[in-house]
C-alpha cells in the first residue's frame, strides 16, 4: 500500500448487500485466508474455525431460513460465496465475541482490499442461540463452535450512498485537552 493510502483503504471498506453474480477466484480466496497467520487473538489462542461455502442451494437455504427471523439476513441470498466466522469456545472461553469478531472484520477488509465487498450478518446474540441454531443446523456445524456472523462475498453490484459520520471529536477524547489537534 502506497504512503498515505491507509486512510483511502478504510473510506474504501463499505457494507456491499448486492451481488453480481460472477463467481470469486480461487487464488483470491487462498490470498484472503492467508491473513489468519497474522491476526492477534485471546492469549495467542488462534481459536477460528471459517467455514467457507459457495454451494448455491446451501446459501440459498441458510440465507431463507434466517431472513424469517432476522430481515437483514437477506445479502446472503445473491452471494456467490459466505464465510460462517466461528470461534472454537475450547480454545477461547472468555474473549470468544472479541476473537471472532476481529476475524470476521480482518476478512471483510481483506475482501475489499482486493475489489469484493461484503457485510456483516450478525449470528451472534448474547440473549438468543436462534440464529446460530440455524447456521449450526444447516451446515452441521458441531455445538463447541460459537457463530459470531456469517460474511456474504461477492463482487460488488451497488454504491452504497454515502452515510452519516459522527464527528471525529465526539468520538475521540483526549485525556489531555491541551493536546487537541484534530
Ligand atoms: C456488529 C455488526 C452487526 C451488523 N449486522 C448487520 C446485519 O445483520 N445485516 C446487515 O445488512 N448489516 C449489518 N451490519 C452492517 C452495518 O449496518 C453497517 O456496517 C453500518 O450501517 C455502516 O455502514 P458501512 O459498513 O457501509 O460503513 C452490521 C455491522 C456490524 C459491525
Amino acid at each position: 500500500m502506497k504512503k498515505n493510502n491507509f486512510l483511502l483503504f478504510f473510506k474504501k471498506r463499505r457494507s456491499i448487500r448486492c451481488f453480481i453474480e460472477k463467481e470469486i477466484e480461487k487464488e483470491k480466496i487462498l490470498k484472503i485466508i492467508k491473513i489468519f497467520k497474522y491476526l492477534p487473538s485471546s492469549l495467542n489462542s488462534q481459536p477460528w474455525k471459517i467455514f467457507i461455502i459457495n454451494n448455491k442451494e446451501k446459501i440459498k437455504e441458510v440465507g431463507e431460513k434466517l431472513s424469517k427471523i432476522h430481515k437483514y439476513s437477506y445479502p446472503i441470498l445473491n452471494a456467490p460465496l459466505i464465510a460462517i466466522v466461528t470461534v472454537d469456545q475450547d480454545l477461547s472461553k472468555k474473549h470468544f465475541v472479541e476473537d471472532g469478531s476481529i476475524a470476521a472484520f480482518s476478512l471483510w477488509l481483506a475482501a475489499s482490499y482486493l475489489g469484493l465487498g461484503s457485510v456483516w450478518i450478525a449470528i451472534y446474540d448474547p440473549n438468543s442461540e436462534e440464529r446460530e441454531n440455524i447456521v449450526r443446523k444447516v451446515f452441521s456445524i458441531p455445538k463447541k463452535y460459537r457463530i459470531i456472523c456469517i460474511l456474504p462475498i461477492g463482487y460488488p453490484k451497488e454504491k452504497p450512498k454515502k452515510k452519516q459520520i459522527r464527528n471525529i471529536n465526539e468520538i475521540i477524547n483526549f485525556y489531555n485537552k491541551r493536546n487537541l489537534f484534530i
